[in-house]
């Protein structure tokens, strides 16, 4: 299972390139609004603490089982980093599952960034092994809703103890 590793994925306008911990510093920059908090939680990280952050999410999942995959967005055309995606991945009865989750900091929203990069990545899941796509959306969050659903993503209804909902898309 900890086989699965973030390769970069080339979309029309963006390149998702794996995670690194010096994307700290630009990624404080891009992740500074508060706003970008009313549905996730937490509050904007120092690059300092952002850069210890993402030591631990490229140093890997502990649990062998499971691998975390995470990418900053660049948008090609003007040179800068504008978010993130991540997909965890792990076992489950009908084969692996992928968890995805995404970010586009505030001045780049409103552009289909975040649609574009979810599409990319879910493309890219069906060329793995990954039998299932999921994401955790509140109920809320039309934004987000609009993204999984132009992923592919259905709601099933089901919702979580905090309040999200299950999405999901099998890749078959
Ligand atoms: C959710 C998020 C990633 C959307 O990013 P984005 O790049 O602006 O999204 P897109 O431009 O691809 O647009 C997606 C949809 O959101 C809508 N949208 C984008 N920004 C919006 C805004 N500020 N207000 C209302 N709707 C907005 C778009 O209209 C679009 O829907 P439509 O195609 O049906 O019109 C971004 O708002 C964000 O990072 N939010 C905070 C983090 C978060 O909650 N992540 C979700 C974890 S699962």
């Amino acid at each position: 299972m900890s086989d699965f590793v973030a390769r970069a994925i080339a979309t029309e306008r963006l390149d998702l390139l794996p995670l690194h911990v010096e994307h700290a510093d630009d990624m404080a920059a891009v992740l500074s609004d508060p706003a970008l908090h009313t549905f996730i939680g937490g509050t904007p990280e120092t690059s300092r603490s952002l850069r210890s952050r993402y030591e631990r999410m490229t140093a890997g999942s502990p649990d062998p089982a499971v691998s975390w995959l995470n990418w900053v967005i660049r948008l090609r055309g003007e040179a800068c980093l504008t978010g993130t995606v991540q997909a965890t991945i792990g076992p489950s009865a009908q084969g692996p599952v992928a968890e995805i989750a995404w970010v586009v900091g505030t001045p780049w929203q409103g552009r289909g960034i975040a649609k574009e990069a979810a599409g990319g990545l879910v493309d890219w899941l069906g060329r793995q092994p990954v039998r299932t796509v999921v994401a955790h959306i509140h109920p809320g969050h039309r934004a987000s809703a609009a993204v999984a659903s132009a992923a592919g993503l259905t709601s099933t209804g089901e919702e979580r103890e905090d309040g999200e909902i299950r999405w999901r898309r099998n890749l078959g």
